[in-house]
């Protein structure tokens, strides 16, 4: 009878290969922990062997963590693990000894000469290893993904310990991440308390890993402390840090997780077993250019997606800090520093500006006193001091300028002084939390960082200090915050509003980096560079107003950059951004900027490809093989423009932005006087539906397109002379009676509305009582515990909002249910607030739909529009505000007549798609346009010459954008 293959079969193939080899081999050897598999030794050096059988990576870490343990006990560091593929349990045990010997395994092997992972026979394993026994040979390079692979277990190790803790001890750790949560929740894009708290654990057990770890690197290349030790209590590992601390690396060790680990045997021994860990996987070989991308790789993935507000790019940083970057001497600060990317990028771009005189260590601790890191986040210093430290781990960092503090505080400190001292982590917090007090009753350091009052972060004091000298940095590179500050903590927002000298610059209705580019005018010195990443907002709207305005006459403009293909340059951001360089210099008349659009998605470029991107934008490459789209513009240019810059940097590709705007500045010339912007009293917002469910009481959605009724609630079924019968959707056995005095008409959703006249697609909106609505209510998401519905409060509201004509304010352009945005109808409707009303006259209105949904109007969406990577395209009022419409006032009769006639001879008319309209040319897109412009006094072969270049350009714009 033939039995299957089993770990323990494969024992007596390995250890006769091994004594063949002339190894001392025995398996299944007792120790204290249990077992061990293969016990080989020559000389005087012993090898533990871990035999595992299975797929996927877990079976290796599991034989490794054995190994580690039978090591300990055998007080050797040679440990081996062979994990055989789960199909070998189905191969004949006839053949077991080619079998254990010539199957490809999956092998990791951790010795005094080697430490490598790889897929090889064991044979192959054992020569190999003999032949370095023999030859005494060590090779000095261990592989990244190894150590990643071994260190990450042990970061999920003691993080599923940690999150059994208590709860008190949990509170108590977390509040080291998260501070004061609202703050950290404002800046973080995922709002769900349980996931940032579950994240919070996770970055805890990761930074107390990367503590551990950073100070073996350190250990292990400067030699200037001694070997991580295991230990017997936590106060053992806390003295091995304070080794450590005492050269620097303050901001690396402030987040002092082991004063708040409860002390318990559990604990020390997953510590131990971490140390073990480390210790085998040697991560001091890993390559010196990959030290950071290992701490930066050892942040679980999950967490790492939630942290990416925290970080930027590493090609953007790398094109940033190359662009503004031109000195090996450059003093450089980032005010908002996150994990620290932008420095390092900065640090890497001073290395390249390096004429390479200086030795290496030298230029380390040159390059390091150079650079200053500031961020509201002590995790965020932590990484920032690991990152920057990482860049050479033979030198002592004994100048590294890393601090957490609310910098823009900095703008108060720096008002009358020529310098302020960046003290010792608590003390700094504890000024900022000074300004709390006028407000609420905490007047604890923790009262700003943290939700509970358990102590000092950092306990030691009579740090060093570095210093902010007044407007002394040659850069300031900054990915600064774009949370909107309407979500900020309400206590923050007042000290935002504290800070006159800011806000006398940005205004106080931009959000978070508009202060951070205030914040410059303290910072940067006379002709000095600043690069930020910038939301494209800057560019326009009122709230950014100030300081776009700001910038536009008191910095001369070098480049701005932005990508064609990846939404943001930021990590994961939904908001479209650009880099922004410019000088602290006046403009003068004739000062141009570089607009560059990068067709290249981030991800697909080298950090090499990087380089070369910003030495070709700076006009040191001539040549580079990128799809990279370059014009220059002139600053005076933009003056003149300065309420709406979009036009400008709005579009994808340069070619379209200049056929459109080159069509926008034809048809402000030839209808300036027909036209005129939409006013403030012109717009109203739609009927709005909350509290939730109030829609859902409201409206009754008619069904004739296929997708209209996707998100209704309320559908209409039929009607006859007094009543509307609606169905609730998914549930077809009710049928509800609304009688027709207690009904208005409405206009719920553009979705499979094909044309802009709606007489006969209008859907209903319910304002009176009816049968079972009760019932309805109760199904509806609308909350009874919380507030009263009544349909006397909806006929009060709802009176005002009846119109002749909408235009869409949430709408996605480039759906293919989408094929207007602005809609008219004879009879008065009531739309929702995903609508602006405007409150034009019938015949105003039914010009002003043609207007806005020809070619003309389309060119404002795709100039203006949000750009965002969420499917919505939102209209804000600013933004309506600068629509240009026909003013029916000051066209002729005959011009009114004939538009009138357009009207309806296309009303009924059944459009494709916007995105099909213009792709495809249809007929309807251009019967619209051509008569349109033709009545206004375009010339048949104007329209002709034009009208293709411009559906090209919008056509790209809309699939793009
Ligand atoms: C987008 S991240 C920066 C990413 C960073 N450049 C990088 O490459 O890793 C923005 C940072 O601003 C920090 N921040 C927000 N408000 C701050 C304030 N008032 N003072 C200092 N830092 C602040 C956040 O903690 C966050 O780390």
């Amino acid at each position: 009878m033939t039995t299957r293959i089993t770990e323990r079969s494969l024992y007596a193939p390995l250890n006769n290969y091994l004594k063949e080899l002339g190894f001392n081999s025995a398996s299944e050897i007792k120790c204290s922990k249990g077992q061990l598999d293969i016990l080989a030794s020559k000389d005087d050096k012993c090898y533990i062997i871990e035999v595992k059988i299975g797929d996927g990576k877990e079976k290796i870490i599991q034989g490794l963590a054995q190994a580690l343990r039978y090591a300990k006990d055998n007080d050797t560091g040679n440990v081996i693990v062979i994990n055989y593929p789960e199909s070998i349990r189905e191969e004949d045990t006839e053949n077991l000894d080619e079998v254990a010997l010539m199957t490809v395994t999956n092998t990791f092997l951790s010795t005094e000469y080697l430490t490598e992972t790889k897929d090889v026979s064991a044979k192959q394993l054992f020569d190999e290893l003999n032949a370095l026994h023999l030859s005494k040979r060590r090779t000095g390079i261990v592989d990244i993904n190894l150590v990643i692979k071994a260190i990450s277990q042990s970061i999920k190790n003691i993080n599923s310990i940690i999150k059994r803790l208590n709860k008190k001890d949990v509170e108590q750790l977390m509040d080291l991440i998260t501070g004061k949560l609202d703050l950290f929740v404002a800046l973080s894009p995922v709002k769900k308390k349980d996931v940032i708290e579950d994240m919070a654990l996770t970055l805890i057990s990761y930074l107390l890993v990367n503590q551990m770890l950073f100070y073996h690197i350190f250990s292990k290349k400067s030699g200037r402390i001694p070997e991580l030790e295991e230990i017997d209590s936590l106060d053992e590992l806390k003295s091995q840090f304070e080794k450590i601390t005492e050269i620097d690396y303050k901001s690396i060790y402030q987040i002092d997780v082991i004063s708040r680990l409860p002390e318990n045997t559990r604990i020390i021994n997953s510590l131990n077993d971490i140390t073990a860990t480390i210790k085998v996987v040697k991560p001091e070989l890993v390559e010196h250019d990959l030290i950071g991308r290992l701490f930066h790789d050892l942040l679980p993935y999950q967490t790492r997606k939630i942290l990416a507000a925290f970080y930027t790019n590493p090609v953007a940083a790398d094109i940033l800090a190359g662009l503004c970057i031109d000195n090996s001497h450059d003093k450089v600060i980032d005010p908002a520093c996150g994990s620290g990317t932008l420095l390092v990028s900065a640090y890497k771009q001073k290395q390249r500006r390096d004429n390479g005189s200086t030795t290496k260590s030298l230029l380390h601790n040159q390059f390091i006193g150079e650079i200053t890191g500031m961020d509201i986040m002590p995790f965020a210093a932590h990484l920032t001091a690991i990152n920057l430290s990482s860049m050479n781990m033979k030198t002592a960092t004994d100048s590294l300028n890393v601090g957490v503090m609310d910098t823009l505080s900095l703008s108060k400190h720096l008002q009358n002084r020529k310098s302020y001292d960046i003290k010792e982590f608590s003390r700094e917090l504890q000024t900022t939390i000074d300004l709390f007090k006028k407000h609420s009753r905490q007047t604890t350091l923790t009262s700003f960082t943290k939700s509970h009052s358990t102590g000092a972060v950092t306990a030691d004091s009579g740090d060093r200090t570095f210093q902010i000298t007044k407007n002394s940095f040659d850069v300031i590179i900054a990915n600064p915050p774009f949370s909107d500050r309407e979500k900020m903590p309400n206590e923050y927002l007042k000290v935002l509003d504290s800070y006159t000298p800011l806000n006398e610059i940005c205004g106080s209705k931009v959000n978070l980096w508009g202060y951070f580019l205030a914040l410059n005018e303290f910072l940067i010195r006379d002709g000095g560079t600043f690069g930020f990443v910038l939301p494209i907002n800057v560019f326009r709207g009122m709230a950014t107003q100030d300081i776009r305005d700001y910038i536009l006459d008191n910095y001369t403009i070098k480049y701005v950059v932005k990508n064609g293909k990846s939404v943001a340059f930021s990590e994961n951001s939904q908001l479209r951004d650009v880099l922004f360089v410019a000088e602290n210099k006046k403009p003068r008349s004739d000062s141009m900027l570089k607009f560059v659009i990068i067709n290249e998605d981030l991800h697909s470029l080298s950090l090499s490809d990087a380089g070369n991107i910003s030495e070709y934008i700076r006009g040191e490459l001539t040549d580079i093989d990128k799809d990279l789209d370059v014009t220059q513009y002139r600053q005076s240019e933009l003056q003149e423009n300065r309420e709406n810059l979009m036009p400008y940097f709005g579009v994808m590709r340069i070619k379209s932005g200049k056929v459109l705007s080159d069509f926008k500045f034809m048809i402000k010339n030839r209808l300036k006087d027909k036209l005129r912007k939409i006013r403030q009293e012109d717009t109203v917002e739609g009927f709005t539906a909350s509290p939730a469910g109030v829609s859902q009481m409201t409206f009754i959605t008619n069904n004739y397109g296929g997708n209209r009724t996707n998100r209704a609630f309320l559908i209409y079924d039929h009607e006859d002379d007094d009543k509307v019968y609606a169905k609730i959707r998914g549930l077809k056995s009710e049928v509800f009676e609304i009688p027709k005095t207690s009904i208005r008409p409405a206009f719920r959703t553009l979705t499979d509305v094909h044309s802009f006249n709606i007489d006969n697609k209008l859907d209903f909106f319910i304002e009176g009582e009816f049968p079972k609505s009760d019932f309805v209510l109760e199904l509806s998401k609308f909350n009874t515990q919380k507030h009263t519905f009544n349909y006397e409060d909806i006929r009060r509201t709802s009176s005002a909002k009846l119109t002749h004509m909408v235009v869409a304010r949430r709408f996605s352009p480039h759906s293919p249910n989408t094929s207007h945005f602005a809609f008219s109808s004879n009879t008065e409707f009531i739309p929702p607030d995903t609508f602006k009303i405007m409150s034009l006259d019938l015949d105003s209105a039914k010009v002003n739909t043609l207007y806005l949904n020809s070619v003309m109007g389309i060119l404002n969406i795709i100039l203006l529009k949000e750009q965002s990577t969420g499917r919505l395209t939102d209209i804000r009022q600013n933004d309506l505000l600068l629509l240009d419409v026909l003013d029916t006032e000051k066209l002729d009769d005959k011009t009114v007549d004939e538009l009138l006639g357009l009207y309806e001879k296309l009303k009924d008319e059944e459009f494709d798609s916007l995105s099909q309209q213009f792709a495809r040319k249809t007929e309807n897109r251009l019967k619209l346009d051509r008569r349109l412009l033709e009545i206004l006094g375009f010339s048949i072969d104007e329209v002709e010459s034009i009208l293709p270049r411009v559906y090209e350009a919008i056509s790209y714009e809309l699939v793009s954008g």
